[in-house]
């Protein structure tokens, strides 16, 4: 088997705000590829594209109203053929979301089958009887309210476990599974290098007894999606889970399940919400903790399956906002936080802007959201009696709006996103924050993510060495070691605005640094005084040595 995604490093590009090549304010395939060329100087070696097809945008195209059309927001199949084509030329490949739990309630099948009981597209969809006059049971929608929906016009609810314009597709229904995989096999022959799978545990589920992740035939239909698919192509492909954990990861991505490459799991962004929850009920967060999540992660999967890396995608806050600190320490919490990452066992995944330490972009009303999520949120929790203050707070927190301002090239008019008026508001930080800037300055965020994929390229530890946690129980400082044949390299983060003494090995070899975010030449491990979120990476040198 080809495993080349092991050593890739991966990034996110979300396309409405990448890049705007036509002045429509709405980023485009024609922009993306004008941008290859800063993405091949970053190193990166996949592009993971958020869906780029044809949608009524209800839910910013993960609502897919034709899976073979480009929306022409974004271009053309050919732009499409053409981006695919020149990233190659770079030695990129581009992966394609791909969202199957659900269409758009305008995608040609759920049109049929809303008014006629009779067409043949009606059992692509999960349809229910009125029980008592209401919905058939309590599932709820990941984007508030009943996730039923009725139809008046054949007296039927359907599902919808996110908006009401995403109607979940019935994948007992063969037909529709064949027409899914002849779909993703035409996109396999146009070249692209895989498929990110938009929630992907909920394909299985069983709905009249309300289990929505993980239903019972789930592996069956991963392992046929294999089978008539992707298995013919060398490609790679990655599983979106917010219930996976070590012990379920390798049903899906264990080489002899037969199903996937590797999982995204959540669990360690999950921590600064108060437990059994939502993310919208905050807590901060206890490092020891979110140490255990790592190293459970890092360590109890079998050696045959493989793991993903990522700090933030355009679901969730960016991370330098989120677990750094984006006033103080931006650069250094930025760097701190990359390190960490890129030095764990698994493939990384880089959020467009991330590389430049992009931040959160906190709104101050809720007419300043664009995201269904958030705008209903609002409403349910005004209902529940939050007050507007603790909905803006934890929006502005957690909100998905956060990861989607506008990517920031310049310090110039719209940050260089767009010669038009953005569709979203570009984060005024774009005056110190962008891409000019980063690249022009040896010393920016972007070099040390440029910096740490090289490493990854030229040395087998990063995506070969075993993972061991020191220092589990202290509160500031993040420290591991990776070996491999005989080699162990020490991660070390402090992960704290203070400065931070500790000690690390009992000899006092002075060490010098693969990578770090300050300008040390060596380091006492023996007796260590860590800057506010310093962070550094040392080939230790063996005592017998
Ligand atoms: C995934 C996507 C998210 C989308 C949801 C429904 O979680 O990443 O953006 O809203 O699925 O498709
Ligand atoms: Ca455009």
């Amino acid at each position: 088997m080809m495993t080349w995604w092991k050593e890739a490093v991966v990034y996110q590009i979300y396309p409405r705000s990448f890049q705007d090549s036509n002045g429509d304010g709405i980023g485009d395939i024609p922009g993306i590829i004008q941008r290859l060329d800063y993405l091949q100087t970053l190193g990166v070696d996949v592009i993971w594209l958020s869906p780029v097809y044809a949608s009524p945008n209800d839910d910013n195209g993960y609502d897919i109203s034709d899976y073979e059309a480009i929306h022409p927001e974004f271009g053309t199949m050919e732009d499409m053929e053409q981006l695919i084509d020149e990233a190659k030329e770079r030695g990129i490949r581009i992966v394609m979301d791909l969202v199957v739990n659900h269409t758009s309630d305008e995608h040609a099948w759920f049109q049929s089958a809303k008014s006629n009981i009779d067409s043949p597209y009606r059992d692509y969809y999960i349809w229910r009887d009125p029980v008592n006059g209401k919905a058939p049971n309590e599932l709820r929608s990941a984007f508030s309210g009943s996730a039923w929906k009725y139809e008046p016009q054949t007296n039927q609810y359907y599902l919808h476990l996110f908006s009401k314009k995403q109607p979940d597709l019935n994948w007992e229904n063969e037909q529709m599974r064949k027409d899914i995989y002849q779909m993703m096999n035409r996109w396999l022959d146009k070249g692209i290098g895989g498929f990110r799978m938009d929630v992907i545990d909920l394909l299985g589920k069983d709905a009249d007894n309300q289990i929505t992740g993980n239903g019972p035939r789930l592996h069956e239909f991963l392992k046929e999606m294999r089978r008539e698919t992707f298995e013919h192509y060398d490609v790679m492909t990655v599983g979106e889970s917010w219930v996976v954990t070590p012990e379920t990861a390798p049903l899906f991505a264990d080489e002899s399940s037969k199903e996937l490459n590797m999982m995204f799991q959540f669990e360690h962004l999950m921590l600064d919400e108060q437990p059994n929850t939502s993310k919208w009920q905050l807590k901060s967060l206890d490092l020891p903790e979110f140490k255990q999540v790592f190293n459970k992660w890092q360590t109890q999967l079998p050696e045959t399956t493989w793991n993903s890396l990522f700090w933030n995608n355009h679901d969730t806050p960016r991370i330098v906002s989120r677990f750094g600190d984006d006033q103080t320490f931006s650069v250094e919490s930025a760097k701190m936080l990359a390190i960490l990452l890129h030095m764990m066992k698994g493939t990384p995944y880089i959020y467009q802007g991330e590389e430049i330490g992009m931040t959160n972009y906190p709104i101050q009303q809720i007419d300043q959201a664009q995201d269904i999520e958030s705008l209903n949120l609002y409403e349910e929790k005004l209902a529940e009696g939050w007050t507007e203050a603790e909905i803006m707070e934890t929006i502005n927190a957690k909100g998905r709006d956060n990861a989607r301002t506008p990517m920031q090239w310049t310090a110039g008019q719209n940050g260089g996103f767009t010669d038009g008026e953005p569709w979203m508001t570009v984060n005024p930080n774009t005056s110190e924050i962008n891409v000019q800037a980063a690249v022009n300055d040896e010393q920016s965020v972007f070099y040390t993510y440029q910096k740490l994929i090289h490493l990854r390229k030229e040395h087998p530890i990063i995506v070969k060495g075993t993972f061991k946690l020191l220092l589990k129980d202290h509160p500031h400082i993040f420290a591991y070691e990776r070996e491999f044949e005989g080699e162990t390299w020490l991660v070390t983060a402090n992960f704290s605005p203070e400065t931070i003494r500790c000690s690390l090995a009992e000899t006092s070899t002075p060490n010098i640094p693969m990578i770090a975010n300050y300008d040390r030449s060596e380091y006492d491990l023996n007796e260590l005084t860590l800057a506010p979120y310093e962070a550094f990476v040392v080939k230790v040198e063996s005592n017998e040595n």
